[in-house]
């Protein structure tokens, strides 16, 4: 039998692990040994903090199901989400940076032609999106599909609004959710309402931890997308609208300066027509740069 201490401890519980098989797992086990006993040890952390960490974790655990997930939430709002992002998706210069894909995705949104609505009869400012999908010379891809989606005018999507029927609440409706493929010149446009900044769910142990630090529960104004094209890697990123007060404190760290764009108010009848909005209106614009896959 060893005579634990507070000195060998941790090697103790290391050498554990000595015989496992799988050289990753043994790998992730031994260091989250260490920067847990080191985390302790820094803190002092007292039997009280120790017991409220554990129903901390539990409460997580408990506001989880199919449809919530507390625990990417506290992963998101601790910037593990964007470490684990930058660290696996470096991009080589001059392509699209990735941003964080967050909860409200949803497969088997409806393809619609170019210039489309992806906003129905929804208020808000009217916006066109437009822009380009190109390689890393600057070539146009052509038939790139873009997954494309937001918030509305409140900062709610479609998930966070069922609306009742006679079997109960509904959620399943698609809203402010669109794919499009790009034209042979790589080109991509699609209409929309300007999206709102907006609270991440707060109703829960985040949302207390939160405001137990003092931060507020806001990310800025955004539109997602995923992009793919042949023989490129698919792209999960959003762009940022300028301007948002949330820019320089996005509660979950998803912004990067390079997928900011300019909000450009139009006047004119004749460009309000050609898009088939009403005047005035809103226009953003970004090129994606897909980085090459093995095959590209
Ligand atoms: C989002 O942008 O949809 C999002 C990302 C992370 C957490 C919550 C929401
Ligand atoms: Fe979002």
């Amino acid at each position: 039998m060893k005579n634990l201490s507070e000195a060998n401890i941790t090697d103790a519980v290391i050498q554990t692990f000595d015989q496992t098989e799988n050289a990753r797992l043994k790998e992730i086990m031994s260091a989250l040994v260490k920067h847990l006993h080191a985390f302790v040890r820094e803190v002092n952390l007292t039997e009280e903090e120790w017991i409220t960490g554990i129903h901390f974790l539990t409460a997580t655990g408990r506001m989880c199901d199919e449809r919530r997930q507390e625990f990417i939430l506290l992963s998101d709002t601790l910037g593990v989400s964007t470490l684990k992002d930058l660290l696996n998706h470096r991009k080589p210069a001059g392509t699209t940076e990735w941003s964080i894909l967050g909860p409200f995705y949803r497969a088997g949104a409806q393809e619609l032609a170019l210039g489309e609505s992806i906003a129905g009869n929804m208020a808000g400012d009217a916006t066109v999106v437009s822009g380009r999908v190109l390689d890393v010379e600057g070539k146009p891809i052509a038939n790139a599909l873009l997954d494309v989606w937001q918030a509305d005018a409140e900062g709610f999507y479609d998930l966070q609004k069922p609306v009742p029927t006679s079997e109960g609440m509904d959620a399943s409706r698609m809203e402010l959710r669109g794919r499009f493929r790009t034209n042979e010149n790589g080109e991509y446009v699609f209409r929309t309402i300007k999206p709102s900044y907006y609270p991440i769910p707060e109703d829960g142990p985040v949302g207390k931890m939160l405001r137990a630090v003092g931060r507020h529960p806001y990310r800025p104004a955004h539109i997602h997308f995923q992009v793919s094209a042949d023989g490129h890697v698919p792209l999960t990123t959003e762009l940022y609208l300028n301007g948002d007060p949330y820019l320089e404190s996005d509660v979950v760290f998803g912004v990067r300066s390079s997928l900011v764009i300019d909000v450009v108010k139009n006047d004119s009848l004749e460009d309000a027509a050609r898009y088939r909005v009403g005047a005035p209106f809103y226009t953003v614009a970004y090129d994606f740069v897909m980085e090459r896959d093995a095959n590209g």
